[in-house]
C-alpha cells in the first residue's frame, strides 16, 4: 500500500457538500489530499494532514476532481474538415454527415481505430479527463458495431452501443428492417461488450416509436438506456428518456416546458454538449432554465468528427459559463459530479474518503480560472486511480 500526500492546495473542489464552504462544490482552502493506492484516503486542511510515503507540493495551485466526460464518440476513422468548412460558410449541420464517417470507419483496420482512440484519450487526459464514456455508431453492421465496442472496452468501462445512430445506408430503403437488425442480431452481438444503449432520436435518424423499441430491447438484454434527445429540433426524446428511466438525455437543446418539468421530476440527467452547438453554429442549450427548474445537469464534450471535434472539457466549461447561463461553480460541478451522475456512478466525480483517486491540478489559484481563462492549458497535473499521469 502506497500513500501520497498532495498538500498546499490553495483551493480544492471536493463536490462533497459536507466539506468546506457548505456549497455543492464543498470548497476547501489551504487543503490537502491523501491518496492510498487507487482511492482517496483523507481530505482536509493542509495543517492537519497525516504523513504519507510520498509528498507532492501543489505550491498554491487549485485542484478539482478529474473530469467525467459522459458523452463521446471516439471510435471512428477520418475527419470531416470539408463539412466543417462548408458549415462555417453557411451550410446547416445534418445527421447525414454521419455516413461519411461510417464509410471511413468501416474501411479502417482495428489498429487504426485503436490508435485514433488512444490519441484522443491522451488529449482528453492532458485536459483533466479521468473517466470517459464512448460509443459505437460509426459501423452500423453487426460486425463493425461489435468491433467498435470491443476496442472501446479495452479503454473504459463506460461503453455504449449506438447501432441506432442513423439508419445504415445499407437499409436506406427499409428502415424497419434496420430497426429489426439493431434490436435483434446486432444487439445480441453487442450487448456483451457494452453497459449502455443509446439512440439518436431525431428527424432524419429514429422517431420516438423506433427509439422506444430499441431502448426497450436493450433493457431486456441488460443494457441501461441513454438518449441523444432534442438536439436539432423539438421531439419525443426527452420524455421517452424520463419514462424509461434513462441515466441521461443528451443535448437537450430544444425543450418545451413539459420536457424541462419531466427532467426536473425524473431521475434522468440532462447532459449538455456545448461543443456541438459551437461547431454547428446552433442555438445554445439553456442550462439556466434546467437548473432553475431543479434538473441535474452534466456537461460533456460529445467529441466526434462531425458535430463537436473537441476533447476539451475546459473548453465546454468556458462555453457553458459564457453562453448557457451557468456559473463557474455550476459548470465545474456538472463536468465532474454531473458527469458521474449521468453514468450513475458515486465512486467518481467526488473527492472524499473512499472515492477514486482521480484529480486534476490547475496552474491557477482557483477553479474559476477554467472559465475565466478560456483556451489556456491550465491542467498541470492529473492523477488517475492514484497514479500520476500528467
Ligand atoms: O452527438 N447527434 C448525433 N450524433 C453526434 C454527431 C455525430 C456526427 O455528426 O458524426 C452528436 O452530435
Ligand atoms: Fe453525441
Amino acid at each position: 500500500m502506497t500513500t501520497t500526500l498532495i498538500t498546499n492546495i490553495a483551493s480544492l473542489v471536493t463536490n462533497d457538500p459536507a466539506q468546506g464552504d457548505g456549497t455543492p462544490l464543498g470548497l476547501l482552502t489551504n487543503a490537502a489530499v491523501v491518496l492510498e493506492d487507487e482511492h482517496i484516503a483523507w481530505v482536509g486542511p493542509a495543517a492537519k494532514a497525516p504523513a504519507a510515503d510520498e509528498t507532492y507540493d501543489a505550491e498554491g495551485r487549485a485542484a478539482i476532481p478529474g473530469f467525467v466526460d459522459s458523452h463521446s464518440h471516439l471510435v471512428f476513422a477520418g475527419d470531416r474538415t470539408q463539412e466543417f468548412n462548408a458549415r462555417m460558410s453557411g451550410r446547416a449541420y445534418s445527421a447525414g454527415g454521419i455516413r461519411t464517417t461510417v464509410a471511413a470507419t468501416r474501411a479502417a483496420t482495428d489498429e487504426d481505430l485503436e490508435a485514433n482512440l488512444t490519441r484522443y484519450l491522451a488529449e482528453a487526459l492532458h485536459q483533466g479527463t479521468t473517466t470517459f464514456e464512448t460509443k459505437s455508431g460509426y459501423g452500423l453492421t453487426t460486425e463493425d458495431e461489435a468491433r467498435a465496442l470491443r476496442i472501446a472496452a479495452r479503454h473504459t468501462d463506460e461503453v455504449t452501443f449506438l447501432g441506432a445512430h442513423i439508419v445504415s445506408p445499407d437499409y436506406a430503403e427499409d428502415p424497419a428492417a434496420y430497426v429489426d437488425l439493431v434490436t435483434g442480431p446486432m444487439l445480441d452481438a453487442c450487448a456483451p461488450h457494452a453497459r449502455w444503449i443509446d439512440v439518436f432520436c431525431e428527424k432524419g435518424a429514429f422517431d420516438g416509436d423506433q427509439a422506444r423499441a430499441i431502448l426497450t430491447a436493450g433493457k431486456a438484454k441488460g443494457l441501461h438506456p441513454r438518449i441523444h434527445a432534442n438536439q436539432l429540433s423539438y421531439g419525443p426524446g426527452v420524455q421517452l428518456a424520463v419514462e424509461l428511466d434513462a441515466a441521461s438525455a443528451d443535448h437537450c437543446t430544444h425543450l418545451t416546458d413539459a420536457d424541462v418539468d419531466a427532467l426536473a421530476q425524473g431521475n434522468t440527467v440532462a447532459t449538455l454538449l456545448p461543443g456541438a452547438e459551437f461547431s454547428t453554429r446552433a442555438q445554445w442549450p439553456d442550462a439556466r432554465r434546467l437548473l432553475d427548474a431543479g434538473a441535474t445537469v452534466a456537461l460533456s464534450t460529445d467529441c466526434n468528427p462531425g458535430s463537436s471535434f473537441t476533447s476539451s472539457v475546459p473548453f465546454c466549461i468556458a462555453l457553458a459559463v459564457r453562453d448557457m447561463g451557468m456559473t463557474p461553480d455550476e459548470a465545474i460541478w456538472s463536468a465532474t459530479a454531473g458527469g458521474a451522475a449521468a453514468l450513475r456512478r458515486t465512486d467518481i466525480g467526488v473527492l472524499r474518503e473512499g472515492t477514486r483517486a482521480d484529480l486534476a491540478l490547475l496552474d491557477a489559484p482557483s477553479h474559476v480560472h477554467l472559465a475565466y481563462r478560456p483556451g489556456v492549458p491550465l491542467v498541470s497535473g492529473v492523477w488517475r486511480r492514484g497514479v500520476r499521469q500528467v
